[in-house]
């Protein structure tokens, strides 16, 4: 497993700097560590209390601080395994490229030998000028890295080249860069020739055209999953739920909303997977009818049941047939959401389901955040991984796997 990374995030003066935010929240999700530097213009875009509620430090804004200490701009490029740029302005590309050091971003990008991803972001005539295209070819001369501008709708309402890349576009460029620092894809490489199902996010159970029961996955440790084996070289197939989340890069995606949809997904891959990961909080009842047209208030009615039916266990019913095919392939790998006993429980259901893993964590920290903590229970082993970003534990989840795999 590869140590965390970490970044320093030089955020430019211009209207895109609140989109700098974005991409902090989005490296810290992906399980990198995150540092800010900004140059005065960029704080009147944006608060620099905004990166400190992020990241949990508060951004460099002033060389000048006498609570830094020392050299900051050293202190924060000797840190750093990259520094990523954004947004660039048109200014920072001729600092950069004349080397001036005159704030924390440029004296910092002159202090650092490492790799730079630097996203522009400007109006289109600033970006087609002559000047900044010589300034963006001596950078690529110099070893740094674009990603961006994309071709759209600008600040001032006019649309052209210039708008900065999305941030989980220059979250994804970061990765790839890091990945190379990180001695390229061999480092990365145990799950190759690997093909893992992920199942990820919520179930929602409709009761009328407009009303589902679901529950609060947000599907970011199924994602996490999935975007980790796919980096680690593993052919993944991501079954999710209903979520607000980006599909990764390089995954192949099968969208799904009901318990039964779910099932029906994942049952095909029993024959040919490696190992099938069930991050999905599967409902575990649905509406005994659904109604086709909107169920409506009655006058008078203040109490109402809904009569329920089970779902199918979707990680019991894999468990019994590879028990049935008399196989130990594909590694089975559950989860438990427990809001007490998250030992006892992933041990039973370990046992009861007859399945290789299960993830135990608590209900508490499971849903929403960006950060888990769980118990990895095999017949062999209890391993509580502490605290960290999802991201992380998947890694900790696909070692597990890995490890079994192999062996
Ligand atoms: C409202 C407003 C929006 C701006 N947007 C941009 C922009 O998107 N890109 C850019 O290169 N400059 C933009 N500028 C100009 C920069 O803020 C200006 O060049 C500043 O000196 C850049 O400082 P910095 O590069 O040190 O952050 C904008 C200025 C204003 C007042």
């Amino acid at each position: 497993m590869t140590s965390p990374r970490k970044i320093v995030l030089a955020v430019g003066g211009g209207i895109a700097a609140y989109k700098a935010a974005l991409l902090a929240r989005e490296c810290l999700r992906r399980g990198v560590e995150v540092r800010v530097a900004m140059t005065p213009a960029s704080t009147r875009f944006v608060g620099p209390v905004t990166f400190t509620g992020l990241t949990g430090r508060p951004p460099v804004v002033d060389l000048w601080d006498p609570g830094h200490g020392g050299e900051v701009h050293v202190e924060l490029a000797d840190w750093a395994d990259a520094i990523v740029v954004a947004p660039a302005t048109a200014s920072l590309l001729a600092k950069m490229v004349a080397g001036l050091a005159d704030d924390p971003v440029t004296a910092t990008l002159l202090c650092f030998g490492g790799p730079r991803l630097v996203a522009p972001a400007m109006h289109h005539r600033m970006w087609a000028n002559d000047a900044t295209q010589r300034n963006v070819e001596q950078l690529r001369r110099d070893g740094v890295r674009f990603v961006g501008p994309t071709d759209g709708p600008l600040a001032s309402g006019a649309s052209g080249l210039g708008r900065m890349a999305e941030p989980d576009v220059i979250a994804d460029a970061l990765e790839r860069m890091l990945d190379e620092l990180d001695g390229g894809a061999d480092d990365a490489a145990d799950l190759r020739g690997r093909t893992l199902v992920v199942t990820a996010g919520p179930t929602h159970e409709p009761l009328d055209p407009v009303r589902f029961l679901g529950n609060r996955s947000s599907g970011k440790m199924g994602y996490a999953l999935a975007e980790r084996a796919q980096r680690r070289g593993a052919r993944v197939v991501l079954v999710s739920g209903p979520v607000a989340l980006p599909a990764p890069a390089g995954v192949t995606v099968h969208g799904v909303t009901t318990a039964l949809e779910m099932e029906a997904a994942v049952a095909p891959h029993l024959a040919t997977a490696d190992a099938i990961i069930m991050a999905a909080a599967v409902a575990d009842f649905r509406p005994a009818e659904v109604s086709s047209s909107k169920l409506k208030k009655q006058a008078g009615v203040d109490v109402t049941t809904v009569a329920l039916v089970r779902n199918p266990d979707i990680l019991g019913g894999l468990g019994q047939a590879r028990a049935a095919s008399g196989t130990r392939r594909p590694m089975l790998v559950g989860f438990a959401v427990e809001t007490e006993d998250v030992v006892g429980e992933a041990r039973r259901k370990r046992i009861s389901k007859q399945v290789d893993l299960v993830v135990g964590n608590h209900a508490g920290v499971a849903f929403e955040g960006d950060e888990n903590e769980a118990v990895l229970v095999s017949a062999t082993r209890e391993d509580a991984t502490g605290r960290l970003s999802k991201h992380a534990l998947a890694d900790r989840i696909l070692d597990a796997v890995r490890a079994q795999l192999e062996g």
